[in-house]
């Protein structure tokens, strides 16, 4: 290993993405020691900058264990004199043959891996691609290249992106980020499922009515208007992010840990399930609201979206997996920005205990004596399973109470960020979380018609005040296939 070298260029790094997520996630992994021992980062973007003064930008991003604060001082200026800076635009053969021969430099003869991070719009992800593989790629080691959402926005067009990434790159090179997979809670999925007697044999049809798969997040496009426009809360949140989990959550046992089990587990379920017509979803958009003197402003309030826009800021679907496992159990999803709240969570709802034991000290309600699991992906981590519990005392009461493993007060390590897991893994050659392409084909098949559905028809998006709970046609969407969402209480 001592033979090898990782040079890791971040392509757009002076972007949002690079700042806030990449170059912390990659000193994070330095503190931790995860790094090879030898590796050198680069930065790479069009405008003029030094070495010296790309550090300066990083340095400002960067932060320090709560519990290991000591030599964090240190370790940063050790990180950042690992950090360089090269000039260039996008689609130069020269630029990146330049780079090129900095990274020779400190490679000094070993074998060189080098991973490229391409954190720029998709538009030019494919001259990135050709100029980088063709004048930048490694001789004697590896070359990988991370890219990132949005991969196209139907089917056409990510098959178009595929087959242009493809020209230049064979598919073990290429790692999809859905950086949801990198969650803690999200990995732990299959560890729940699989490695604990008592929830496999309940996962199917037979136990569970419902699955809830919900997002939400209580800020708006802030900013990304121009970006989100293009795109809406279906394609920048469901038909990743909550598909990813969904995917997880209702697969086969895979064969192995194998990256390729677990990803054939996964594209069979997506290729099971019903593409989604119009009258499985309900979408809505946030409009500005006042409260307590403040006022939020709406979703068309941002210059960068067109006053006339129809683009979804809120989306609530029912999905449906045709296999024997799960024939009939509604998988719905919820996604929403400006809501009232943030947070991301996974509800299994199980079925009614069958008999009359206890069923009428909860009355009428029985949807109240369920079971309930809920894993909550973030913020404050935790899995919780809703129980009937006696009261204690003579008489014979029954209240709803909860088994609780609660991250922090469980663990005391802090939860790394989803980008650390995945650029660990990126530099490992671990696929196992990254999208491999048929998965991709997969999920914009079930998402390709309903959007233009969408589109076509101009459908108009349910208005909801910044900061609510979302548009009521979510409860209708629910109640059809009776089911109250969990979240609401
Ligand atoms: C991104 C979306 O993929 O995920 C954003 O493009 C969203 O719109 C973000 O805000 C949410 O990520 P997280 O990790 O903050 O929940």
């Amino acid at each position: 290993k001592d033979e090898s070298t990782v040079s890791i260029t971040v392509v757009g790094a002076s972007g949002d993405l690079a700042k806030k997520k990449i170059f912390p996630a990659l000193f994070a992994l330095y503190y931790e020691d995860f790094l090879p021992k030898h590796f050198t980062i680069y930065g790479y973007a069009r405008s003029k900058m030094t070495d010296e003064e790309l550090r300066n930008m990083v340095s400002k991003t960067l932060t320090c264990r709560i519990d290991k604060r000591e030599n964090c001082g240190e370790k940063m200026e050790e990180f950042l004199k690992r950090c360089f800076y090269h000039s260039g635009q996008y689609d130069s053969l020269k630029n990146f043959a330049e780079l090129g021969k900095k990274l020779c430099q400190h490679e000094a003869g070993r074998i060189a891996n080098r991973l490229f991070y391409l954190s720029i719009p998709p538009n030019i992800f494919i001259d990135a691609v050709r100029c980088a593989s063709s004048s930048a790629s490694s001789t004697s080691g590896w070359t990988r290249v991370i890219v990132e959402k949005p991969f196209g926005r139907d089917s056409e067009s990510s098959a178009a992106l595929t087959r242009g990434l493809k020209q230049y790159l064979k598919e073990e090179q290429i790692f999809r980020i859905d950086h949801y997979l990198g969650k803690e809670l999200v990995e732990n999925l299959s560890v729940l499922r699989f490695s604990n007697l008592i929830f496999e044999p309940l996962w199917s049809r037979q136990y569970i009515r419902n699955v809830q798969l919900i997002f939400s997040e209580d800020f708006g496009t802030e900013g990304r208007g121009g970006y989100f426009d293009h795109y809406g809360i279906i394609r920048d949140i469901m038909q990743n992010h909550l598909l990813q989990i969904l995917a997880l959550f209702a697969m086969e046992t895979p064969i192995s840990l194998d990256a390729e089990d677990i990803r054939n587990e996964k594209v069979k379920v997506l290729r099971s399930m019903r593409p989604l017509k119009l009258s499985d979803v309900i979408i809505g958009q946030y409009k500005s609201h006042t409260r307590g003197g403040v006022t939020y402003p709406g979703y068309t309030d941002d210059k960068t979206v067109p006053k006339d826009s129809l683009t979804p800021t809120f989306a609530a679907a029912a999905l449906f997996i045709d296999n024997a496992r799960w024939d009939g159990v509604p998988f719905l999803m919820k996604a929403g920005k400006a809501l009232h709240t943030r947070r991301a969570e996974i509800r299994v709802q199980f079925r009614h205990v069958p008999g009359n034991l206890y069923n009428r000290n909860f009355g009428t309600d029985l949807d109240q004596a369920t079971n309930e699991l809920v894993i909550r992906v973030q913020p404050d981590e935790a899995i919780y399973l809703k129980i009937n519990n006696k009261v204690p005392g003579l008489g014979m009461r029954l209240d709803r109470s909860n088994l609780n493993l609660h991250y922090a007060a469980r663990y005391s390590k802090e939860i790394p960020d989803a980008y650390e897991r995945l650029l660990l893994d990126a530099i490992e050659g671990e696929r196992r979380l990254f999208i491999r392409s048929d998965e991709l084909d997969a999920a914009w098949a079930l998402f390709t018609p309903l959007l233009k559905e969408l589109e076509k028809k101009k459908v108009h998006p349910e208005y909801y005040p910044y900061g609510s709970r979302g548009p009521i046609g979510a409860h209708y969407l629910a109640a059809r296939y009776n089911v109250r969402w969990g979240d609401l209480g």
